[in-house]
């Protein structure tokens, strides 16, 4: 009796004991059968509100992705070891156990709460659940305690415009899906028993709701990573420990603490009325975030969004001028009676006034305060005017871009523009096209690493520094192509083309984080690039992911109607906009038609939304809402400033190129120079085209610059002829001065606006009258050293061998003229390399260096002339001699994935200190598509000091540098062999 009384102490002391434990917070154990949306809502956050709340858990995930109830019964039955067991801890330890059974999960703990959900496409159709429920349920009850509770995850519907193949199920409409799926969640606790629902669905329903809108998801139906996901969490955690998460102190890092309310409110709201349809847009936030610098960019858009009609919207996607402009091509005239909500102006104007009074109107006139983006093209400066830009890509020196597109952003910018339409990135292979002269010459690579060179110096650190303007890619994609070297016209280009010559350099620069593009006025082999979808948006959005703004090209959006696609103006607005070209400049279609093809549903509210989603992303980015009006800075402050002109000379010096050089070059004494031509004492035609808001009075004409530099000699000059025309009266003045002279420089060539937008040239040779004063001097017997100025390679017959030496200064803009004397002087040595090829006759164009191979490699050369170019793309001549070593790699036996060092030494044996770019082509011999011959992969540029070697290394990345694409852009790597060549070394490397 003594011991059943001892026995019977003990249980009373034990179940006491043990109540006292269970009277502590009890540890709760939650086990989701799922997928990757259960990992949505369980894997974070769940865990942290409970621990901040004081409550243990421990929760697990059983995760197959896009796994049904059929999948998972299918597993039970055979009890498949098909799972990946996401297991958090006490303490929130996590661990992970790869093929696990569902058996051995149910077994793993004595789990409080078990949820079962359907597949997110199937889980509006109740129709899907019934023949698995059943024994799914049944099985698990096999495993468990009759304590446990299964419960239901409700997830939620897809994001407006999804493009989840499943969405169709509901006719690809959000509301259509939630109502399903908040049917078929009630109707499968009813029917089932489960205890309660989990109604996530519900909670994200409610957040769309707020100014967050239909933003929940990263990529449609996934939940965003952060505030996506906390919802569900937060769903999760009032549901199983039944008390409220408003309040709870827990959220991500980084998550915005107006985020933070209105997602747990809308987890508390779904929790209280779990299958009370939400409608979107029944609550209006009230508080103005997208006033408020530190809400989240992408928070502050969708606020804004969510307040605009659609009026407002339209009127925003639209680009007028402000101010006035005679450039021919794109005549600014006063627009009068601008909307205060109009979404962008291109800016004429040198100083911020009108600016500043136009954005007052904005800011204060229209009823949402949306600040207006100006624009306007400083395309090689502003003022202080820059080489054009092929020629800067012969200077092969990107940091030198870089900082002259910095200097180009500040004049820019203190002048009231916040955004360039620049760089022009248009792989060109035809010279007769004038506007080779705007972009980087015929290389895919080179106009990749100088516009990233131009993104970087435009955009600065970040776009809302005082100094930085926006960039805009252009023009996208192919303009370069244009038939003929005709301007705005068709383009034939196959895809195999357009991804390995037209769309790198985008995709380069991209990378370099350029904030828009501008969409082309080509017709690419028969849809023009402003109505292309495919390079629009199936490749610049789905493909690469950008999220930036595109803008039309000048009057592309009308111009559809005379490239025969559109039948009116409206249709052509329907066309671009669903192609994906945000921005309408000057065509007046957007804001005319919109509307109208919103109401219609021609265009989808969507596609509108994202569309002014970029636009306004933009302008946060830029921090105009901050900061909207430009402040006032003395124009001494402001423009060519001496470090500006400083860094002007020395792009001009490096850009320009030493065709030729007999040993003429440099005179480093001379008695007597005549300098001769209409280029002589020239300012304006320095500039080149797009001379922006440069001024002849800033000009450094090349007489002033050669009379400086030569100061110990006597220099006549006579302009002899003009650039064009037949008038040989000065013929006689420049042979007496030529006579006179021990050497005549011959300053020759093109005027400013014979290159640039409309102005292709079906004859590229030297003019007539230039040949044939320069025939006429050379006939005297001096020596010539011809100095070119031009926007694009010259056909140059004759002038070649007339000339003891070539100088192709381009058009070197305000700042070249010392370097050209310089360069003729020897106090300068020459450093550039042609980035584009000089034919040799006009019948040869297009000719460029990485052509594919022939099929006949001895025959099918031109039976009336050489085949071969007058200068190839990367010649330049210098005053020293450079000797290239054998080259060597750090492994001749590659592999997928591999990176590769290359080295070659270069020594300066000259007897001048100089600047060597060494070039760095692969070329793939056998593949299966045909590559061209050679491609550049890298190039250097570094001083060498006379009698020193330098080594210059290059890593090669296996796959990018040696693969190539296919017509969808798909990367391969072959085995076989490559070779590298540097110079005139080759080396060769195995792919295995
Ligand atoms: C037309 C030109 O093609 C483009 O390059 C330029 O940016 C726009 N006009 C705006 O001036």
């Amino acid at each position: 009796m003594k011991r059943f009384r001892l026995f019977f102490i003990l249980f009373v002391v034990s179940v006491l004991f043990t109540g006292e434990v269970c009277a502590k917070e009890k540890i709760i154990r939650v086990l989701s059968i799922g997928n990757s949306f259960s990992e949505d809502a369980v894997c974070q956050n769940l865990h942290e509100l409970a621990a901040a709340e004081g409550q243990e858990c421990i929760i697990a995930n059983m995760y197959i992705g896009g796994c049904s109830l059929e999948r998972h019964l299918n597993n039970a039955r055979k009890d498949l070891k098909a799972y990946i067991y996401q297991k958090i801890g006490l303490n929130g330890v996590r661990c992970q156990t790869n093929n696990m059974t569902l058996s051995n999960a149910l077994k793993d703990e004595p789990w409080d709460y078990i949820s079962l959900q359907q597949a997110s496409g199937f889980s509006g159709i109740y129709d899907s659940y019934t023949p698995f429920l059943p024994e799914l349920i049944h099985y698990i009850k096999t495993f468990i305690s009759p304590k446990t509770k299964l419960i239901w995850h409700q997830t939620w519907a897809y994001a407006e415009g999804a493009n989840h193949i499943d969405f169709k199920k509901y006719d690809r409409s959000q509301m259509k899906m939630y109502e399903s799926i908040i049917d078929a969640s009630g109707r499968a606790v009813k029917d089932y028993g489960f205890s309660f629902i989990i109604p996530s669905g519900t909670a994200i329903q409610n957040a769309r709701t707020t100014f967050i809108g239909d933003n929940m998801n990263r990529d449609g139906f996934h939940l965003n990573l952060v505030y996506g996901r906390y919802t569900a969490a937060c769903t999760w955690f009032e549901a199983i420990f039944g008390k409220s998460v408003v309040g709870n102190t827990y959220a991500p890092k980084n998550m915005h603490p107006a985020l933070v309310k209105a997602t747990q409110e809308a987890a508390h709201q779904a929790v209280l009325n779990p299958y009370q349809i939400t409608n979107l847009n029944v609550i209006k936030p009230t508080v103005k975030l997208y006033t408020d610098p530190s809400v989240p960019l992408d928070i502050r858009v969708e606020d804004l969004l969510s307040r605009m009609t659609v009026k407002e919207k339209v009127i925003q996607l639209n680009q007028y001028t402000l101010g006035t402009n005679d450039i021919e091509n794109n005549k600014g005239v006063k627009v009068k009676n601008i909307p205060a909500e109009i979404g962008s102006l291109i800016y004429f104007g040198t100083e911020p006034e009108l600016r500043n009074q136009m954005q007052h109107h904005a800011m204060e006139n229209s009823r949402l305060g949306i600040p207006i983006l100006f624009g306007y093209d400083a395309i090689h400066g502003f003022r202080t005017i820059f080489p054009i830009p092929l020629a800067q890509a012969c200077s092969w020196n990107p940091e030198l871009v870089e900082q002259g597109c910095r200097i180009t952003a500040q004049e820019t910018k203190q002048s009231g523009v916040d955004w360039t339409f620049s760089p022009m990135i248009d792989v060109s292979r035809d010279p007769r096209w004038g506007r080779v002269a705007e972009g980087y010459g015929e290389d895919p690579y080179a106009n990749g690493i100088f516009g990233q060179a131009a993104v970087r110096g435009y955009q600065g650190k970040k776009l809302d520094d005082s100094l930085s303007i926006a960039a805009c890619l252009k023009h996208y994609v192919g303009y370069g192509a244009s038939e003929a070297g005709r301007d705005y016209v068709y383009t034939e280009i196959s895809r195999q083309t357009l991804w390995d010559t037209y769309l790198p350099p985008y995709e380069m620069s991209l990378c370099s984080g350029a904030a828009s593009l501008m969409s082309s006025f080509n017709n690419i082999s028969g849809i023009p690039g402003s109505a292309n979808h495919y390079t629009l948006t199936e490749v610049l959005r789905n493909k690469w992911g950008f999220r930036g703004l595109v803008v039309s090209d000048w009057g592309a959006v009308l111009q559809l109607i005379n490239q025969g696609m559109a039948k009116d103006l409206k249709e052509a607005g329907k066309f671009a906009l669903n192609a994906g070209v945000d921005i309408d400049m000057m065509s007046h279609s957007y804001d005319k038609y919109l509307k109208e093809l919103v109401e219609e549903k021609e265009v989808e509210l969507t596609v509108l939304d994202e569309s002014v989603r970029r636009l306004l992303r933009l302008k946060f980015q830029l921090g105009l809402f901050e900061k909207p009006y430009t402040p006032k800075t003395e124009v001494s402050a402001r423009f060519r400033r001496a470090a500006s002109l400083q860094v002007a000379e020395e792009l001009s010096a490096q850009s320009m190129v030493l065709l030729k050089n007999d040993g003429t070059l440099p005179l480093h004494t001379v008695k007597r120079l005549a300098v001769i031509g209409p280029m002589a004492n020239n300012d304006h035609d320095m500039l080149g085209c797009w001379w922006g808001h440069g001024e002849d009075k800033d000009i450094h004409k090349l007489l002033d610059g050669i009379t400086d530099e030569f100061k110990k000699s006597e220099i006549r000059y006579a302009k002899g002829c003009d650039f064009l025309g037949e008038d040989e009266s000065g013929f006689k003045e420049a042979l007496h001065v030529a006579k006179w002279a021990d050497v005549v420089v011959m300053c020759m060539g093109e005027k400013g606006n014979w290159s640039g937008e409309n102005n292709s040239h079906a004859d590229i040779t030297l003019p007539q009258i230039q040949q044939r004063l320069m025939q006429k001097i050379h006939a005297i017997g001096k020596k010539v050293i011809l100095v070119l100025a031009n926007g694009r390679p010259l056909v140059l017959g004759s002038a070649v061998d007339m000339s003891n030496a070539i100088l192709e200064m381009w058009q070197p803009g305000t700042d070249g003229a010392s370097a050209v004397a310089g360069i003729l002087s020897g106090r300068i040595n020459p450093s550039g390399k042609l980035a584009m090829t000089f034919p040799y006759s006009q019948g040869q164009i297009p000719i460029y260096y990485n052509r594919r191979s022939s099929a006949r490699s001895n025959q099918g050369f031109y039976k009336d002339a050489t085949s071969e170019p007058l200068y190839s793309f990367g010649h330049g001549l210098n005053y020293t001699h450079y000797c290239y070593g054998e080259l060597s790699a750090s492994k001749t036996t590659l592999r997928k994935g591999e990176k590769v060092k290359v080295s070659v030494s270069v020594s300066n044996d000259g007897e001048q200190d100089g600047m060597e770019t060494v070039f760095l082509y692969v070329s793939d011999p056998y593949s299966c598509i045909a590559r061209p011959v050679k491609e550049l992969k890298r190039f250097d540029k570094r001083m060498i000091r006379k009698g020193e070697t330098e080594n210059f290394e290059f890593i090669l990345d296996v796959n990018r540098d040696l693969g190539f694409v296919d017509d969808q852009g798909n990367l391969f790597v072959e085995a076989g062999e490559v070779k590298i060549c540097i110079g005139d070394k080759k080396l060769s490397l195995e792919i295995k």
